[in-house]
């Protein structure tokens, strides 16, 4: 009756249950896998959020597939103000629910189904299922990490085949915090050039450079047809207002194209809901009293665990430049699932083990940096004590 599509493992995995039976049981657990700013204790100014969606021109319906021209430019204005993008024709923009959305409707327009998409590996477990909804193949090539890490072009060029159709980077990628650097960048180009392929950029955690040092948005990337997705689940911390966008750079006439044919797939679902819309510009700007907070939350977290750390001899840290996470590397006695379960049943903190963001190789934890420094301070503790033992 459904679609092989759909033929997903349905039942929860081991550590699912695993959490689910220490809260039936009543267990206080301490969760370092926090990913939702609203869980964390990380809150725009709740007045002016709310305030900014009860705008009274919400009553009035103007379907535009693009999104309304003034969020576009608030957009635009976020561009110019934090990574000096000084002429990002709103034209270039297309707003969606999410970023996931915006992955879809890039995915839609580049592949025929069983087409092939070059993900980076080890990253964010979502893609597969949105690669499933859309038909199409994921490629993984892989980051080598050798003090910080770096994407292997030797086996991208191996993975590229005929069916290829697009390379995904995460700027900076989660949950290795590694951005992509200015030689890749161009490396980059040459190689979408030669095999005629689009580069898909997912930068919502651009703005969380730990050095604080501003990082170049491929928004502007002009040598290859490039797809940079964003959104204010990240930039402002306000996931539940569902406001992401894609931005289309490179060959003028490939952009106009593609822009034609997004804006068709966006008419078809129209999904974008007004007052969210009208509000964007105060939802941006709202990034600039909450990335402060963020920042020095990731910093103060951070520091914490180098100090902890620096105790533990069992267990590193990997070099992280910017983003919400964090990788260990202990000692892989086992799988890292069964470590996970067992750190939460005899410590009860949950961190999550590195086969879900399909590391190489056993032996990597992720932490979320964003969790409540009293409890991130704590389950490290109980974490390093449970590896230590
Ligand atoms: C790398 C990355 N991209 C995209 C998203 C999802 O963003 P959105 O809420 O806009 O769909 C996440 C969520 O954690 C993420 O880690």
């Amino acid at each position: 009756m459904f679609s092989q599509r759909t033929n997903w493992r349905l039942a929860p995995n081991a550590l699912t249950r695993a959490i689910e039976e220490a809260r039936a049981s009543g267990q206080a657990i301490l969760d370092l896998t926090v990913s939702n700013p609203t869980e964390a204790g990380i809150r725009p100014d709740p007045e002016i959020v709310l305030a900014a969606l009860a705008n009274p021109e919400a009553m009035r319906y103007d379907p535009q597939p693009r999104g309304l021209l003034e969020a576009r430019r608030a957009v635009c204005r976020y561009y110019r103000e934090s990574h000096e993008v000084f002429h990002l024709d709103p034209e270039r923009l297309l707003l969606t629910t999410s970023t996931s959305e915006a992955y879809s409707y890039a995915f839609r327009l580049l592949c025929n189904p069983g087409e092939e998409i070059l993900v980076p590996k080890p990253s964010y477990p979502l893609f597969e299922f949105l690669a499933d909804l859309a038909d199409v193949k994921l490629v993984p090539y892989p980051l080598l990490y050798d003090h910080g890490w770096q994407i292997d072009f030797d086996s991208l060029y191996k993975a590229a085949t005929p069916q290829s159709r697009a390379v995904i980077l995460v700027h900076p990628n989660n949950p290795t915090g590694s951005y992509v650097s200015v030689a890749e960048t161009s490396a980059l180009n040459a190689f979408c050039r030669d095999y005629g392929l689009a580069l898909i950029v997912d930068e919502v955690f651009l703005d969380y450079a730990h050095d604080g040092a501003l990082r170049d948005s491929f928004v502007t990337n002009s040598d290859a047809l490039t797809f940079t997705l964003s959104g204010i689940s990240k930039i402002s911390a306000l996931p539940q207002m569902k406001l992401a966008w894609v931005a289309a750079s490179g060959p003028k006439e490939a952009v106009a194209e593609a822009g034609a044919r997004l804006e068709i797939i966006a008419d078809t679902y129209l999904s974008m809901n007004t007052p969210v819309q009208l509000a964007a510009p105060v939802l941006l700007d709202q990034r600039k009293q909450i990335q402060p907070i963020l920042l020095d939350r990731l910093r103060v977290n951070l520091a914490e665990l180098d100090v902890r750390l620096a105790a533990s001899p069992a267990c590193v840290r990997l070099q992280v430049e910017g983003g919400w996470y964090v990788v260990l590397r202990v000692p892989a006695l086992g799988t890292d699932e069964d470590l996970a379960i067992d750190i939460l049943r005899k410590m009860g903190v949950i961190v999550h083990p590195g086969h879900f963001y399909d590391f190489a190789g056993e032996g990597h934890l992720v932490l979320s940096l964003i969790s409540d420094p009293g409890a991130f301070r704590e389950g490290v503790a109980r974490l390093l004590q449970c590896i230590g033992a």
